[in-house]
């Protein structure tokens, strides 16, 4: 069956669009009708006038979806993917952790659930992170969840103290200085670009460092040739179509032979799978209707603050 051509006669018979986060194989960035970060997505999922989205993304960004639009049908193409970052931060153990820290505003990076956006008072992805906390009174006390890497970098350049919560996600927490350091010596003039989700000593040693979308927007402008990029290594495939004349290597993971450093859950979607999902309706993104309600208030308030 020629599934590209089953997909584009179903999403325009059925008035769907399919949504694509960086991190997709290519073939799935090449034929989705929007690709992006997860903020962008989010901005896509609430502006659509699609009757059906499918995300080819993981859990929590199809969630947000339907969260932004709950009267649309929002489709994931493999419902076992998810997220080792939202999954660090369980809602019972993170409800406990912020009873002890009453007068803390709690900022969640989009990658959670929709539970634990229930008990969060604004969002935020790598894209706006620094704007939204430059948007809370400096005498305010925060608490940010879950990822702490990205929680300890946004201290770091914003000098605010705040109460991190104890999660990561496996693919940023794996990347190897020391590999990173021998491609280094076959490629000296390549710079080092790194998603804030990464560890200290990698972010330290990086020329550039930023979400997944300011990463491509970097090697688009910046006049290097070369550059070792430390993300999830779907990003790659964008960054060589809108540079065709630059190298651009995936830093390695310490545990890996294949020195690639894929999001298994992200890397779950597949064409076929995207056609069953438009062919049969599946699989079907529901958020209880209470946990909606609370959830919504702190996305919005993200998209609010960053336009
Ligand atoms: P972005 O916000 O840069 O899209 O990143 C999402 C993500 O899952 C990072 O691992
Ligand atoms: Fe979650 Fe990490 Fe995969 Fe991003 S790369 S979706 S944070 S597990």
């Amino acid at each position: 069956m020629d599934y590209i051509n089953e997909i584009n006669r179903l999403r325009k018979e059925k008035n769907a669009v399919i949504l694509a986060h960086y991190y997709q194989i290519p073939e799935i960035q090449d034929i989705a009708d929007f690709v992006g970060d997860s903020l962008d997505l989010s901005r896509k999922s609430a502006d659509t006038s699609a009757d059906i989205i499918v995300f080819a993304g993981v859990k929590f960004m199809a969630e947000t979806a339907k969260i932004l639009s709950p009267g649309k049908k929002v489709l994931i193409p493999d419902l076992n993917a998810g997220c080792s970052l939202a999954d660090s931060c369980p809602p019972a153990e993170f409800r406990k952790f912020r009873e002890k820290y009453p007068d803390h505003m709690v900022v969640s990076y989009v990658n959670t659930t929709a539970e634990i956006k229930a008990m969060t008072d604004i969002c935020c992805t790598s894209t706006n992170a620094v704007k939204v906390l430059e948007s809370i009174p400096q005498e305010q006390k925060i608490i940010f969840a879950p990822d702490r890497n990205l929680g300890s970098y946004l201290s770091r350049i914003t000098g605010r103290d705040m109460v991190l919560w104890d999660g990561a996600c496996h693919v940023h927490e794996e990347f190897s200085l020391v590999r990173i350091m021998e491609i280094k010596d076959k490629y000296p003039d390549a710079k080092l670009i790194s998603h804030p989700e990464c560890q200290k000593p990698i972010l330290i040693a990086s020329d550039f460092i930023g979400s997944t979308s300011a990463l491509l927007k970097f090697t688009d402008s910046d006049s290097s040739k070369e550059y070792i990029v430390a993300t999830e290594s779907g990003i790659l495939h964008q960054m060589k179509k809108q540079n065709p004349g630059k190298l651009f290597l995936p830093a390695p993971p310490i545990d890996s032979t294949c020195g690639c450093s894929d999001c298994i859950f992200m890397k779950m979607h597949t064409i076929r799978k995207i056609y069953h999902s438009l062919m049969e309706d599946k699989f079907e993104i529901d958020v209880d209707p209470v946990i909606r309600q609370k959830a919504v208030i702190p996305i919005r308030r993200m998209l609010e603050i960053s336009g």
